[in-house]
């Protein structure tokens, strides 16, 4: 079941929206914050060189629901979700996870954090090449200590299509099956939140479609939030809200989006951009 019909009412302008430096009332979340982003700046090398990758971005993303970040190649939509993950440290600015401030963590609490409540999908998948995907699914899970819920595991690489792939190696898997292995690997441990960089980038529609049910079931059934970049108008439909970004900013943002909503805002982004 959707989130969609929530948010209408108590989001007041819905849409509507104006740049600002600091949260702006629509993107102060009406629930608990899972992970906000305070004057988050990051920036690449120094004087004629630098790079603006993240210009203070103030953002709140909600918990228990699904939030999908869009915006041109090299907008910053990465490096945000790096950041906000503990994989990346920002320039200035603060990450948070919950109530926890990313940056006054020492690298054992960050590594425990990142383990116990996160779930990762690299636009760059990220596996093991030594291990099998059956390995590199339960890593994260066998590295914490933990048991791995058989049954969830089987209906996930059973969904994703892995059930027969799973004790090859990712070098002898396709890039949408090392891709599924990717999205398996952050989902079997239920993480309290799960960040996905471009998760469905690789795949066919049937795929596609796939992650993004079992994305948006995390959110409706199993309480978690997700939080995606993605370049597929169809892919951020499945969320409750877009963040549109721009040379580091947020430029726009989209409540309960319809894919000719979200379409239209990338066009008009991409126009500005030209
Ligand atoms: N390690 C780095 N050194 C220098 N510049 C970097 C580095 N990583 C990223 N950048 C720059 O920061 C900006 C934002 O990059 P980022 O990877 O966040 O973009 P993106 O929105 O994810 O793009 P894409 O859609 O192509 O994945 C880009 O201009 C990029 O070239
Ligand atoms: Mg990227």
């Amino acid at each position: 079941m959707s989130k969609h019909s929530e948010h209408s009412p108590e989001q007041g302008s819905e849409n509507s929206f104006t740049p600002e430096t600091e949260i702006h009332p629509d993107r102060r979340v009406a629930g608990a914050a899972a992970a906000r982003a305070l004057n988050l700046h990051k920036s690449y090398g120094q004087g004629d060189t630098t790079v603006t990758a993240l210009d203070h971005v103030n953002v709140e993303f909600e918990a228990n629901h699904f939030t999908a970040i869009m915006g041109p190649s090299g907008s910053g939509k990465s490096t945000l979700m790096h950041c906000m993950a503990g994989l990346d440290s920002a320039t200035s600015g603060s990450a948070f996870i919950g109530d926890t401030d990313l940056s006054q963590l020492r690298d054992k609490e960050m590594t425990a954090l990142r383990r116990d409540r996160l779930g990762f999908i690299f636009q760059s998948f990220n596996l093991v090449p030594t291990l099998t995907a059956a390995e590199n699914i339960t890593l994260p899970t066998d590295i914490a200590g933990r048991k791995v819920d058989q049954e969830w595991f089987d209906q996930i690489t059973g969904r994703l299509g892995l059930s027969d792939r799973l004790r090859h190696r990712p070098a002898e898997l396709s890039g949408g099956q090392q891709q599924r292995v990717a999205c398996a690997r952050a989902l079997v441990s239920r993480p309290d939140i799960i960040f996905g960089d471009e998760p469905t980038g690789n795949l066919d529609s049937n795929s596609s479609k796939e992650v993004l049910d079992i994305l948006r079931t995390a959110v409706d059934q199993d309480n978690q939030t997700v939080v995606i970049v993605t370049h597929d108008a169809r892919a951020a439909s499945y969320a409750d809200r877009v963040i549109f970004l721009a040379d580091g900013r947020i430029v726009n943002e989209l409540f309960a989006p319809q894919i000719d909503e979200i379409l239209a805002t990338m066009a008009g982004i991409e126009d500005v951009a030209l």
